[in-house]
């Protein structure tokens, strides 16, 4: 039997070097059972926007490749490329993917898109990057490009999760960013992380939409209002469908466009994505 899954692990192996696209697993750490974070080589030839995202996957049993969207949550000068996902026990890809290990490879294709990226946004003061869960990939990506902090005065991150442990990768990202000898001369102190719980007692506790609509954030953060000004405020939005939904509701009543890469306006928005 040992014989067996040898021989099968090997074949893996071969079959996805193989294909084109594969890349070579560098780094895995697993912060709950249900997240974890990992590295990979990146193509040459992949150019992309701190924000985007592309597709991943590995093959299934007979071969055939399971794809899945990824935002990357690395910087666009970063030389690897960082991910961070979720782990569904029955979920088609990330059933298998969560069992990676350095040395492993997995399938890129090295085609980024995206709407959550600078360009779609117009010139403002102020951006707010909204997420839940594993939505604060993309800007895992975008609070490390120099760019963001370039073109606002200040960068309010608001992650929200069920509980603390869920939160570690993105504390842990941020507080190193003010030390970091790449980008910490331009995060300065223009960057305010403001995580918050829901299902576990923690000091900020609440939805990112109750923190926006009671004022709370404005108010803890010393901002001297109490709503965003589609004149100042930019936003990105990144979780579930429904937490998204919600989020543009109150963007839009203050008086916020969603824009695009074509028409550039106060906010973006894209669904985080489950494997
Ligand atoms: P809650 O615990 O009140 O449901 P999930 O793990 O289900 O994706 O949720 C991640 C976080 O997003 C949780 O803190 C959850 O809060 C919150 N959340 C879920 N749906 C919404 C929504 N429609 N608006 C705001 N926050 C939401």
């Amino acid at each position: 039997k040992q014989m067996n899954e040898q021989t099968a692990v090997t074949q893996t192996a071969a079959q996805v070097k193989t294909l084109p696209d594969a890349q070579t697993v560098t780094d895995v750490r697993h912060y709950t059972d249900r997240l974890f974070y990992f590295r990979v080589t990146r193509p040459r030839t992949l150019r992309f926007r701190s924000g985007e995202f592309v597709m991943i996957g590995l093959p299934d049993d007979n071969g055939k490749p399971i794809m899945r969207a990824y935002s990357i949550a690395s910087p666009a000068w970063d030389e690897g490329l960082d991910f961070y996902s979720i782990k569904v026990q029955d979920g088609p890809l990330t059933s298998r993917l969560q069992h990676i290990q350095p040395g492993d490879q997995i399938i890129l294709k090295p085609k980024p898109v995206g709407t959550l990226v600078l360009d779609a946004l117009l010139p403002g003061k102020r951006l707010w990057l909204l997420a839940t869960g594993t939505g604060i990939a993309p800007f895992a990506s975008l609070m490390r490009d120099p760019d963001t902090y370039e073109r606002y005065d200040q960068v309010i991150m608001m992650h929200t999760c069920r509980e603390v442990a869920e939160l570690e990768y993105g504390r842990e990202l941020i507080e190193s960013l003010p030390e970091d000898p790449l980008i910490g001369e331009f995060v300065g102190d223009k960057l305010k992380y403001y995580p918050a719980t829901t299902r576990e007692d923690f000091r900020t506790m609440g939805r990112v939409t109750d923190n926006l609509t009671s004022g709370k954030v404005f108010a803890e953060l010393g901002l001297g209002c109490a709503k965003m000004d589609p004149a100042v405020d930019r936003a990105m939005v990144c979780g579930s469908l429904e937490f998204n939904k919600d989020i543009m509701a109150i963007l839009d009543g203050w008086g916020l466009r969603e824009g695009a890469n074509s028409e550039p306006a106060e906010y973006v928005v894209e669904k985080a994505f489950v494997g």
